[in-house]
């Protein structure tokens, strides 16, 4: 039992914000990462989080991958202080082979922020995470980046969210102009002029805040004609536009939409500020006991991420596990129901991108990092009471199959350890096929990248060398049918049928048409294209 008490973990608990930034690859991330842990005080120089990244790359063989690749393959979790929240900024992999781990990031998430690319408007990773979030139903913030180059018109930008991800939006603020002619963006609220004097990449400006009733001021600043288009822009979308509304944020029904330029630092404050005063502190989760509440006094929590060998001296494995109630403290006792087995959390780790420092106390909403010995899965519930278990992470359909196969025949127990324990940490998916005994495992991955960290995995950590062979399938879907209505679907068609590490069933397809096919033969039989809806 923890020695915390009730008051202390209600207000560190309402202090906290756990929140992802979801993108297409080259929208910004990474510079507006940056820019947060600026504000945030918990960098100094502009340059950091990127001059951080390739040292890790000359010195970790692991990171070779990434190196070699020029992506980034983990994830990783960052901690800053802004106005006494204490922030949690949970870092996704850019590159859409890795949407995966992206979308087990997300299951740890509070609320994300959907960075989107002014001048090409939402692009297929955006609408790929979208999706998740939207299945999550977590609040998304939307951020419009670059306005210093030249973008899209914003009321097209607008209708452009809306139609193509069928969520409501509400702008905070209206930019401008754009590029050359970028004047800063007008608040809703204050009804202000933002003023975009120019760029500064490095320390942050304070934007001049000119109110639109100083109208002196703002003809010095703004040509006229710039400034009645984005209030004529501005005009419809206070006749035309939603309303706002809290509820409708809260259930990721609506997003807040905010204007700016990241790397210029232009809106990231504002939008920082509005970002702490409306998202919202842990959510409770559901598990096999129903609800669990943040402000419970008994610690829980789950794991949504293993990494192995993020220091190659050590070959260690830290599993990140999201608090979802109570508080942690120094030598916790806790359980996890899936192996019946108790544990100690020693020494549980904070991290800071690749740096990590021993923690003393932490409270729901926070990530740690805890030593794994090789015995957790993605998923698992770790609870200080009781045996219930949380909602497992989703799998997505994955959409490249093939077998590995090593030349020594002595290798092949190694080969398999290291297979299972690759597809617990969710490197890739496996599926065993049932009909055929002693095949071997089908391994299946989101993004064919996933399969190139496989083997260099299996080469570097298991020392097995191994070759792939593509396996021609192209669409996976997961079914909770009977046992004989898969067998019924089997003869009525040629369809294959596997398991995954779970128990689940799915059917594997060759093709677009051989899926619309058995979707017409066996009307009987319902496919899923996430586990989730099982
Ligand atoms: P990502 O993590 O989403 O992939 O994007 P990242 O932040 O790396 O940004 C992609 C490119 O877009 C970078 O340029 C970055 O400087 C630029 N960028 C980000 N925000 C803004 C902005 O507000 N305005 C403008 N004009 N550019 C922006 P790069 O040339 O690829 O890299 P670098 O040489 O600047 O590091």
């Amino acid at each position: 039992m923890s020695s915390i008490d009730k008051h202390t973990l209600n207000n560190e608990v309402n202090r906290r914000r756990t929140f992802a930034i979801i993108s297409h690859p080259d929208a910004g991330k990474t510079t507006m990462t940056e820019k947060l842990l600026l504000l945030g005080g918990a960098i100094r120089l502009a340059g950091s989080v990127k001059a951080k990244k390739s040292k890790k790359f000359a010195t970790s063989d692991w990171m070779e991958l990434e190196k070699q690749r020029g992506i980034s393959v983990s994830t990783s979790v960052m901690n800053f202080e802004y106005r006494n929240v204490v922030c949690n900024l949970l870092d996704t992999p850019g590159h859409q082979d890795f949407s995966e781990d992206t979308y087990r990031t997300l299951a740890a998430a509070d609320a994300a922020i959907m960075l989107i690319d002014a001048a090409k408007g939402v692009e297929a990773q955006t609408i790929k995470l979208f999706e998740v979030c939207k299945l999550r139903g977590i609040p998304i913030f939307t951020f419009v980046n670059k306005l210093d180059r030249e973008s899209q018109d914003p009321l097209d930008l607008m209708h452009e969210i809306e139609s193509v991800l069928n969520i409501a939006t509400y702008p905070m603020n209206w930019p401008v102009s754009s590029g050359e002619r970028f004047k800063g963006i007008i608040e809703r609220e204050s009804k202000c002029l933002h003023f975009f004097e120019g760029r500064n990449t490095t320390t942050e400006t304070v934007a001049k805040i000119i109110p639109l009733s100083d109208k002196v001021q703002i003809e010095q600043c703004v040509p006229a004609d710039l400034l009645s288009g984005a209030l004529d822009g501005l005009e419809m979308v206070e006749m035309a536009g939603d309303a706002f509304s809290h509820e409708k944020f809260l259930k990721g029904q609506l997003s807040p939409v905010f204007f700016g330029a990241a790397m210029t630092n232009f809106g990231v404050r504002l939008f920082l500020e509005k970002f702490l005063d409306m998202s919202p502190p842990p959510s409770s989760k559901g598990s096999s006991e129903g609800k669990i509440d943040p402000f419970s006094t008994q610690f829980s929590g789950f794991i949504f991420k293993i990494q192995a060998n993020m220091d190659p001296k050590h070959r260690d494995r830290i599993a990140f596990l999201r608090i979802v109630s109570g508080a942690y403290e120094v030598g916790l006792n806790v359980k996890v129901p899936r192996l019946n087995r108790e544990i100690r959390l020693t020494h549980p780790q904070q991290f800071f991108a690749q740096d990590r420092s021993t923690l003393e106390k932490a409270y729901a909403g926070d990530v740690v990092g805890i030593y794994d010995p090789g015995i957790f899965a993605i998923g698992d519930s770790l609870v200080e009471n009781g045996d219930f278990v949380f909602e497992g992470i989703p799998a997505f359909a994955p959409e490249n199959f093939a077998v590995v196969r090593t030349t020594s025949a002595l290798k092949r127990k190694q080969l398999l350890k290291g297979l299972v324990q690759l597809c617990q940490e969710g490197t890739v998916q496996m599926f065993v096929d049932e009909s055929r005994a002693a095949s071997d495992p089908i391994l299946a991955a989101v993004g064919v990248l996933q399969f190139d960290v496989l083997l260099f995995r299996l080469k570097n950590e298991y020392n097995v060398e191994c070759s792939l062979e593509n396996l021609s399938f192209k669409h996976a879907r997961w079914t909770n049918a009977s046992i004989d209505d898969i067998a019924r679907a089997k003869e009525q068609t040629d369809v294959v049928s596997v398991r995954d590490m779970q128990g689940c069933y799915l059917f594997l397809f060759k093709n677009d048409f051989s899926l619309s096919y058995f979707q017409e033969k066996c009307p009987y039989i319902r496919l899923f294209s996430s586990n989730s809806s099982l």
